[in-house]
C-alpha cells in the first residue's frame, strides 16, 4: 500500500507509542502496542455512550432512567450524534490502523467452513493458518465498518431533518435501528469472545501483550511469523513438560 497513509500512520504511531509503555514480560508476545489500544478504548467509550444516549432516546423506559446521568433528556438528544461523530472518527484512524491485518485472505474462507468447530470450543488450537486476526474478528471488523458507514448516512438527515426534509427521516429512523442491532449483536459477541470465551485474550488490550501459549493457541500463523517456531510443535512439548510436572507432582 503506498505512501501517505502508511506515513500518516507511522508517525501517529511513533508519536503516540512514546506517551506511553508496554512491558513485553518473558513468555509474552507484543500484541497491540499503545497507538490501537488508545484508539480501540476510545473508540469503545464514544460507543458505549452513543449506544447509552440513543437507546435512551428510543424507549422511554430507559428515557428516565438513562437521561439523567447525561443532564436532561433534551442535554440527551443534543450530546448523541457527538458521541457517534467521536466515534466514527476515532474508528477510521482504526480502520487505516488495522486494514493491513484485516485483509480477507483465502485462509479466512478455510476458517468459516471449520467455524461451527471453532464456536463449540472442540478444537484445542485454531488451524495452523490463522494469522494476526481470525476470520471471525475480521467479520465483526467489516461489519463495524459497514454499520458505520450506515449509521452515518441515516443519522446525519436524522440530525439535520430542516435540511434533508421528512422522507430521507423516515428511511433514516429504518436503517439506523438495523444498524443500531448490527452493532449491538456484534458488541455482545465481541465483548463474550474477548473475556470469557478466550482467556488472556482481555490482557492484549490492556497491557498489550499475550502469553506464548495464547499465541499459538489461538493464532498459529501469526506465532510462526513473529518466533520464527513452530507453533504445534511448542504446543506439544508444553504438553509434554505438563504431564512430566504432573507425574512428578503424583509421585
Ligand atoms: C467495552 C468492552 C470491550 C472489550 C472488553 C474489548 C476487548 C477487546 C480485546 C481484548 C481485543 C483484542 C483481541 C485480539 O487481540 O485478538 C479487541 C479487539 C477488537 N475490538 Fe474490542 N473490546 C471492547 C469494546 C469494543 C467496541 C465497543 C468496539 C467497536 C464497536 C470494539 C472493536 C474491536 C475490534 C474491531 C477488534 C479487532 C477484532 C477482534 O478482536 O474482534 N471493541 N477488543
Amino acid at each position: 500500500m503506498s505512501t501517505a497513509i502508511e506515513r500518516f500512520d507511522d508517525a501517529a504511531r511513533r508519536r503516540v507509542g512514546a506517551l506511553g509503555r508496554t512491558r513485553v514480560h518473558d513468555g509474552e508476545l507484543l500484541r497491540h502496542p499503545v497507538y490501537t489500544r488508545l484508539l480501540h478504548w476510545s473508540a469503545a467509550i464514544f460507543f458505549i455512550l452513543a449506544l447509552l444516549s440513543g437507546f435512551a432516546l428510543y424507549t422511554p423506559w430507559l428515557f428516565h432512567a438513562v437521561t439523567p446521568l447525561f443532564g436532561s433528556g433534551a442535554m440527551t438528544r443534543e450530546l448523541h450524534p457527538w458521541f457517534s461523530l467521536g466515534f466514527v472518527l476515532v474508528f477510521v484512524l482504526q480502520i487505516l490502523n488495522w486494514l493491513t491485518p484485516m485483509r480477507w485472505t483465502p485462509a479466512d474462507r478455510r476458517w468459516m467452513r471449520h467455524f461451527r468447530a471453532y464456536i463449540s470450543n472442540t478444537e484445542k488450537l485454531e488451524p495452523e493458518d490463522v494469522g494476526f486476526f481470525n476470520a471471525g474478528q475480521k467479520l465483526y471488523f467489516w461489519a463495524i465498518v459497514g454499520s458505520t458507514i450506515v449509521f452515518l448516512i441515516s443519522g446525519v438527515p436524522m440530525w439535520l431533518p430542516e435540511i434533508f426534509g421528512r422522507h430521507a427521516v423516515m428511511v433514516g429512523y429504518v436503517l439506523h435501528d438495523v444498524a443500531a442491532l448490527v452493532m449491538l449483536g456484534g458488541f455482545i459477541v465481541h465483548l463474550y469472545e474477548s473475556t470469557a470465551q478466550q482467556p488472556g485474550t482481555f490482557q492484549a488490550m490492556t497491557r498489550g501483550t499475550v502469553s506464548r501459549p495464547w499465541a499459538w493457541t489461538h493464532h498459529p500463523n501469526w506465532y510462526r511469523e513473529v518466533t520464527q517456531r513452530d507453533p504445534r510443535a511448542d504446543y506439544e512439548q508444553a504438553r509434554e513438560r505438563q504431564k512430566e510436572h504432573d507425574r512428578n507432582g503424583a509421585a
